[in-house]
């Protein structure tokens, strides 16, 4: 009698023989996938560590605990500009990767004409109201036209009056709470205060008061914890359990409690229409014609201020613990203000980009500390692509992790150190010294990049 029939016949109930058949089952499946992904996947020959290219626990491990970019950086100084960090899942620092896997593409039907997002990653949660990131190709592009208005320049100028009121109070705060330098401030805080109240404002027609209240608003809170809570739920669907995050979401709470805040201040927002020219105007605009559901309003308000606040708040904590801990550069960018503004008033959305040092600070600052790490992962169509002078498969899952292209020493000179002055070269000069400036891309690139860049970085 072989082994496995001696173990399900001695003395055991039904129960016990069905359960270890099971698992023996499972065993030999797992076996057979480790083995299938190492050896006859079509992408076998992709460098990578074994163990990534065997199984997606590992890598959905690291995502749920927050380390995944600062590890796949470390992965690709050790295999190169390509890295298998998945069975079916590749990472890119050849700058060639950006227009291949985000770029416009033209002709072809309309569904081939942009890589698609992954939906593990982008649409985890599947029953619930698309937003403008996780709209299809065509419906995505009418909605982001009746958007552009609300960013347009004449659009920005307009919102200027309101963005300085929020800007004075951060200053005049600061100067109230600091007492003379003496105490310790969390900018990191200040910023996001202010941010979330600028975009609650340019949203909803309402500030979440965080600067007033010198504190976080309760919705913003819920979202942070929520963005965490996502991260864990992609990391499972990524391991294959889907099934299970879609029953744990119908029951979690702090989703839940950011959903139903989204839609009071939605409310408050319907009631104001017709009677301010902000972000969220254009797209209600449409509301009727295009059959927009309360839901599907209220998820696009609630990814525009996400989108537009806690970014803008990364780049600039970024920017001043870089500047704090290089005196010189801080005295060089001090200079270049103060030398060409006479007073305060004089600062505008338009003046402030002849700043050729503070912009090249912030582009240096984005490159250390881009807002958006990882997790812009598309999926390759049908037919397969080149991507980055090779051939990819039909349906890997491909991405440019901007924490390893921005730190990648085939991209940058120095890559870990803070030298704003090579964003003054002219892009030849600059790729002679080892920088290749178009490999930063905070903002992403082709039709669904940022199109708040203009307010991220003038
Ligand atoms: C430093 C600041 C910012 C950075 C680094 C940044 C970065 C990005 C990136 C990388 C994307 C592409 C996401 C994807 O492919 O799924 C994106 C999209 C987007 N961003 Fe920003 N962003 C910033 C500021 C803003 C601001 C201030 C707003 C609005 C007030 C905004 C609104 C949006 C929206 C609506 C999208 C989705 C665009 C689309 O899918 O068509 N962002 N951003």
């Amino acid at each position: 009698m072989s082994r496995l029939s001696e173990l399900l016949d001695v003395g055991k109930s039904n129960t016990a023989k069905y359960a270890i058949l099971a698992a023996v089952v499972l065993i030999i499946s797992e076996i057979t996938i480790i083995v299938y992904n190492l050896y006859f996947h079509p992408l076998r020959d992709y460098p990578g560590p074994t163990l990534y290219k065997a199984s997606r626990l590992p890598w959905a491990f690291k995502f749920a605990t927050g380390s995944q970019a600062f590890f796949v950086q470390k992965l690709h100084d050790e295999y190169g500009p390509v890295v298998r960090i998945g069975p079916n899942h590749l990472s890119y620092t050849d700058p060639r990767a950006w227009k291949d896997i985000y770029g416009h593409r033209i002709g072809g039907e309309s569904s081939m004409n942009e890589m698609s997002k992954a939906h593990t990653f982008a649409k985890t949660i599947r029953n619930r109201p698309d937003s403008i990131l996780t709209l299809n190709r065509d419906d995505h592009s009418k909605f982001r036209r009746a958007l552009s208005h609300g960013f347009s320049d004449s659009a920005m100028r307009e919102q200027e009056p309101m963005i300085g009121k929020y800007v004075d109070l951060l200053i005049r705060r600061l100067h109230e709470e600091c007492e003379n330098g003496k105490k310790k401030l969390n900018m990191e805080a200040w910023y996001n205060w202010t941010t979330f109240d600028v975009v609650g404002d340019l949203v909803f027609g309402q500030s979440f008061h965080c600067l007033e209240n010198i504190d976080y608003h309760p919705w913003i809170e819920t979202i942070f914890k929520s963005v965490h809570f996502g991260a864990i739920m992609v990391a499972l669907t990524y391991a294959g359990l889907g099934e299970l995050v879609q029953i744990i979401f119908k029951f979690g709470s702090s989703s839940k409690k950011a959903r139903q805040y989204t839609r009071d201040m939605l409310t408050t927002r319907l009631a104001m229409e017709g009677k301010r020219d902000d972000l969220f105007e254009g797209v209600l605009k449409k509301r009727e014609e295009w059959n927009l559901s309360f839901d599907m309003l209220s998820a696009n308000a609630f990814i525009l201020v996400l989108a537009g606040s806690e970014t803008t708040a990364t780049t600039l904590s970024g920017a001043t613990a870089l500047l704090l801990s290089h005196p010189d550069i801080l005295a060089k960018l001090q200079q270049e203000v103060r030398s060409s503004f006479k007073s305060a008033d004089d600062i505008t959305i338009t003046s402030v980009n002849k700043l050729c040092y503070m912009l090249a600070i912030l582009n240096e600052a984005l490159r250390l500390y881009p807002p958006i790490t990882s997790g812009l992962v598309r999926i390759v169509p049908r037919g397969g692509q080149q991507v980055a002078g090779r051939y990819v498969p039909e349906g890997t899952f491909v991405e440019v992790q901007q924490w390893s292209m921005n730190h990648s020493k085939d991209n940058w000179k120095d890559p870990w150190e803070f030298r704003p002055g090579r964003f003054l070269d002219t892009p030849e000069a600059a790729a002679k010294a080892g920088n290749k400036l178009d490999t930063l891309q905070a903002f992403s690139t082709g039709p669904r990049n940022c199109i708040g860049r203009k307010y991220g970085n003038p």
